[in-house]
């Protein structure tokens, strides 16, 4: 597949090389001189502002540099003029015909211009990763769905993607439930909410261990028995990872996300005596009061206990554990972990330590902090842990009520799946259009506004273009809009083919800043310059020529749209 090169990308080559040949007797390399799209189309289409930082090293005003630069410069096809303003930037404005053309060969790519830079590169992302027996808290749901759009973004830019769900289903919590369960579970409550059951059964047992010398006591047994193999132990707790899944697999239906791998801690179990001894072997653990430990003095981080003194091992053991034994299986780039901001000591801790055993691959951490949710999602005890069944319910028949609005002549049966895609893809939306690391309140007012940045905005927008194409298609039933050539005569058209354009690009920067908001912001913005397209140039009254031009142009909208959408895991009905 051949890559088609994003217009900045060709503008930005083409002005390096023009500063070059300007100042050709200069010692100094050009090449990272850009031009990069305005936000407003009084200063051109594209501006170079490079000027401002080679003041100091050609020694001359900003303006001056622009201007010997521009005196003796050579356009580029695509230009049809440059113009110097301000302190000395440089605009550009493109000749329609080549917008228009350039336009055309992205409706001809079914991948809408994106290009395949990820060919030949494995990345695994670990994203997800509940507990067992315990219900998903709202960090696991936003990792689910930040994870899902991070995942589907390197996979459309031709990554090999492996995503791995690292079920958190090993560890010193199952001592507490084993003995708790034995001892107080209720039959019929573990039948009808099993993972309610179980966390009820955890928190009681947990607080006995607190008050209770012999009952922590026998909690440790429980987790000893566990750990070497004790088959009653075993096979409880192959049960509750059954009943964990059965309940985390209706949320991912429901999400519409699913995982190449779903190995869980427990996966690596045996692997991590192997490597606490690789530690003390490298020099780089040792005993301390029993334990043993990590330092990392050096890089200014707490002591990271890899051993306990009562035998079991740690979180960081076990990721460690992970980290190679995924190098070693999938030889992937980079490792990407989504979970939620406390985990940032973890993850610099254990990254450090792999640094120091010589992994090569790159570890990244992506965080996101809190969401607030509205009232009643919270339950009482832990503060963040949402009951998102009742929210996706609420967020479907809200949607539900929008839908019979708007076509009160569809069947019952297609509002409530439209609903669905409206209201779960309204609930994903508001997630993933924050900038991830900043703490964000829900409202049902603005997940769901159909007049602002939401998802069903967006879905509307989409609907809407394609309802428009169908009228097209019922009135002129012989045309062929998708064949005929982009021209335009309104600076709207001209605008909205321009943003068009800059799909890919967002799509290279969201991915690798682990930033969906970037797309979803991009949307936002096409969205709105489509409904000013949408209200101010006739389409089907436009004559010949002209009327398949904006049609045509309408398709590229609604593709890029639809795949922008889907890149944050939201569906795009035909109608709404
Ligand atoms: N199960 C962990 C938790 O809920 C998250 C695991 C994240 N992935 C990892 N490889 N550590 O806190």
């Amino acid at each position: 597949m051949k890559n088609i090169k994003a217009i900045s990308e060709i503008l930005s080559e083409w002005i390096a090389s023009e500063f070059g040949r300007t100042y050709a007797d200069v010692d100094h390399d050009f090449s990272a001189i850009q031009a990069v799209a305005t936000a407003n189309a009084d200063f051109g289409d594209f501006q170079c502002n490079d000027s401002m930082q080679l003041a100091k090293i050609l020694r001359k005003s900003p303006r001056d540099i622009a201007q010997a630069v521009v005196d003796d410069i050579q356009l580029h096809e695509s230009v049809d003029k440059v113009e110097i303003a301000g302190a000395g930037f440089i605009n550009m404005y493109l000749k329609p015909e080549w917008i228009a053309s350039y336009i055309e060969g992205l409706g001809a790519d079914e991948n809408l211009g994106v290009p395949h830079i990820g060919e030949g590169h494995t990345i695994v992302i670990d994203y997800s990763s509940p507990n067992v027996a315990k219900p998903m808290h709202i960090g696991h749901i936003r990792s689910t769905i930040i994870g899902c759009a991070i995942d589907k973004m390197f996979r459309k830019l031709g990554y090999n993607v492996i995503s791995d769900n690292h079920i958190g289903d090993w560890g010193t919590q199952f001592g507490i439930i084993i003995k708790g369960y034995r001892e107080f579970v209720d039959k019929d409550a573990l039948a009808k909410s099993p993972i309610e059951e179980l966390e009820r059964v955890y928190v009681k047992s947990y607080e006995k261990t607190q008050e209770d010398e012999g009952w922590l006591t026998g909690c440790r047994d429980e987790l000893v028995k566990l750990q070497s193999g004790d088959s009653d132990n075993l096979e409880l707790w192959g049960e509750f990872i059954k009943m964990s899944l059965v309940e985390f697999d209706k949320i991912y239906k429901r999400l519409g996300v699913g995982f190449d791998y779903m190995r869980g801690e427990s996966f690596y179990r045996e692997k991590l005596p192997g490597v606490v001894k690789m530690l003390e072997e490298k020099g780089l653990a040792e005993e301390s009061d029993g334990a043993t430990v990590v330092f990392l003095e050096e890089e200014k981080l707490p002591v990271c206990i890899v051993r306990k003194s009562d035998g079991g091992y740690n979180y960081a053991t076990s990721d460690i554990a992970t980290v190679l034994h995924r190098t070693e299986e999938f030889k992937p780039d980079r490792i990407i972990y989504v979970t939620d901001e406390r985990q940032q000591l973890h993850f610099n801790q254990f990254f450090t330590i792999c640094g120091k055993i010589g992994c090569e691959v790159k570890l990244d951490h992506v965080w996101f902090g809190l969401m607030r949710l509205p009232e009643g999602t919270f339950s009482t005890r832990e503060g963040n842990v949402i009951k998102l069944e009742a929210l996706l319910d609420e967020a479907e028949s809200r949607a539900l009520k929008i839908v019979q609005g708007s076509s009160p002549d569809m069947t019952e049966d297609q509002q409530k799946k439209v609903a669905r895609a409206v209201g779960i893809g309204a609930v994903k939306y508001a997630d993933l259009s924050q900038n991830p690391q900043t703490t964000v309140t829900f409202t049902w007012e603005k997940a769901m506004a159909t007049d602002g940045n939401s998802g069903p905005y967006l879905q509307y927008a989409y609907a809407r273009i394609q309802s428009v194409r169908d009228k097209y298609k019922e009135q002129f039933p012989d045309g062929d809009a998708d064949s005929c050539s982009i021209v335009f005569t309104e600076p709207v058209e001209r605008v909205l083919a321009l943003k068009l354009t800059q799909f890919s690009e967002v799509v290279v920067r969201a991915a690798h800043s682990y930033k969906p908001s970037t797309v979803a912001d991009y949307l936002y913005e096409l969205a709105q310059t489509y409904s000013s397209f949408h209200q101010n140039v006739p389409f089907l009254k436009a004559e010949e020529g002209l009327r398949e031009s904006r049609i045509r142009l309408c398709g590229i909208t609604a593709r890029v749209l639809k795949a922008g959408l889907d890149l944050l895991g939201i569906e795009t009905p035909e109608r709404i």
